[in-house]
């Protein structure tokens, strides 16, 4: 029987273990997570959602303090279109935090950044172009372009030297979406040197609608593969969503895909920036507790455990700090769902909002636990602890089990 160890992902002169962790945001796949996945040889994400917020954390910057100062007079006002991210400041956070981790990486592997086209940011276009500019020019080893369609990505980021040096990828649900992005940057004259090929099963926003268990991610790259092949297309594919071990991964890898990309089982590692609390609910969530639902604002369905904090919350928007979800013209569906809420109930002292939460926010403060479909099972790949809590896992652990291991066997980790 096959291990994952027995494949290498080739891209270009790097010869790389076939495991991708993706990218989570709000910095759920911290640097040291991505700096784990590189120095054991695959490749490692981390995100730019939010990424003034995250730096704040970090390093202490100010970002969202100086933010909120500056718009503090529109914090009662509904239209947010006067929100606006300062192009250079958000040039400094990105290239400082890249800056940062590319410094810090060690060993045979890659470190990439996850873009999502969906964080709108008042101003689609400018802000993409900075965070994508900003990451290469920082030195990130690649890009995944996710959570969108990102047609015009490829020409935002042409001017840079980098351009065609980077390893810059896509990410997609369909061969449709694929098609789509190929024809609208066939003019940069330059291929995406991966795609990650994401199904029904992942975590995080899903490119798919409501029908989305309708879907096999098997059946869709098989798709793509074909069609790649008729095109002769030899691009690298990636597939992700419910490859919970080693021998999952086997057998995509055995049909042809380059590598796999895996999110969900290293939402329990010591490594991942989830609090620790948050780890202990994922490890215990059983597959009744997880659903996907349309609470997001991006219009995209996410999928969570049904407990997490920001479902139902009805917070204030807080635009003026965050804002990274307000469109081109400064709206965000989860504005509109809490002006009507106050407008229902106006005497109400706080008020519950059920169709839409505010992303950013709940982001921020790790209370919308997403995930993948496949979480219940994390429990299996732990041990339980005296006091009833599970075992955190090591990011190494988790990595060289898929790597590997033999079938479905799952190793448990060594004792603490
Ligand atoms: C907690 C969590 C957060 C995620 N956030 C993002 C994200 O910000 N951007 C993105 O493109 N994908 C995101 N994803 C999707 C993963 O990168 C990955 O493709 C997918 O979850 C793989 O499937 P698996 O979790 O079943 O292994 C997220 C997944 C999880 C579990």
């Amino acid at each position: 029987m096959k291990r994952v160890d027995d494949f290498r992902l080739q891209l270009g002169r790097h010869e790389l273990v076939p495991i991708v962790i993706g990218g989570m945001g709000v910095d759920i796949s911290t640097a040291e997570l991505a700096l784990e996945a590189a120095r054991l040889g695959g490749i490692g994400h981390i995100s730019d959602a939010m990424l003034p917020t995250v730096s704040d954390r970090r390093y202490h910057t100010r970002y969202v303090k100086d933010k909120l100062k500056q718009y503090k007079f529109n914090v009662a006002n509904n239209d947010k279109s006067i929100v606006r991210f300062d192009l250079g400041l958000l040039a400094e956070a990105t290239e400082h935090h890249v800056r940062k981790v590319m410094e810090a990486k060690r060993g045979p592997g890659l470190v990439f950044l996850n873009c999502m086209e969906k964080l709108t940011m008042n101003a689609p276009k400018e802000t993409l172009r900075v965070r994508l500019n900003s990451a290469l020019s920082a030195g990130i080893d690649g890009i995944t372009l996710a959570a969108g369609l990102h047609l015009s990505s490829f020409a935002l980021m042409e001017e840079h030297p980098r351009f065609r040096d980077a390893k810059l990828g896509i990410i997609v649900s369909s061969l449709r979406a694929l098609q789509l992005f190929l024809k609208k940057s066939a003019k940069t004259r330059r291929l995406p040197d991966y795609v990650v090929v994401e199904g029904p099963l992942a975590g995080g926003h899903l490119g798919f609608g409501m029908d989305w268990a309708k879907y096999d991610l098997a059946v869709i790259v098989a798709e793509i593969r074909a069609w790649l092949q008729q095109e002769g297309l030899a691009i690298p594919l990636i597939p992700a969503g419910g490859i919970f071990t080693g021998g999952d991964a086997v057998t995509f890898l055995e049909n042809g895909a380059a590598a796999v990309q895996v999110a969900t089982r290293f939402t329990v590692t010591k490594e991942c920036g989830l609090p620790d609390h948050v780890k202990q609910e994922y490890f215990k969530c059983e597959r009744d507790d997880i659903e996907v639902n349309t609470i997001s604002p991006t219009g995209y369905p996410m999928r969570m455990l049904k407990k997490s904090p920001g479902i139902g919350s009805g917070i204030r928007p807080n635009c003026e700090a965050y804002g990274y979800l307000l469109d081109a013209q400064g709206n965000c569906a989860y504005i509109e769902a809490y002006n009507r809420e106050v407008a229902r109930h106006p005497d109400a002292k706080k008020i519950q909002v059920w169709d839409k939460t505010c992303l950013c926010t709940h982001m921020r403060n790790f209370d919308i636990w997403t995930c993948g479909a496949t979480a219940y099972r994390l429990k299996d790949t732990s041990r339980r602890l005296p006091d009833g809590s599970y075992q955190l896992l090591s990011a190494e652990h988790v990595f060289r089990d898929y790597q590997f291991s033999v079938g479905d066997t799952i190793a448990l980790p060594p004792t603490d």
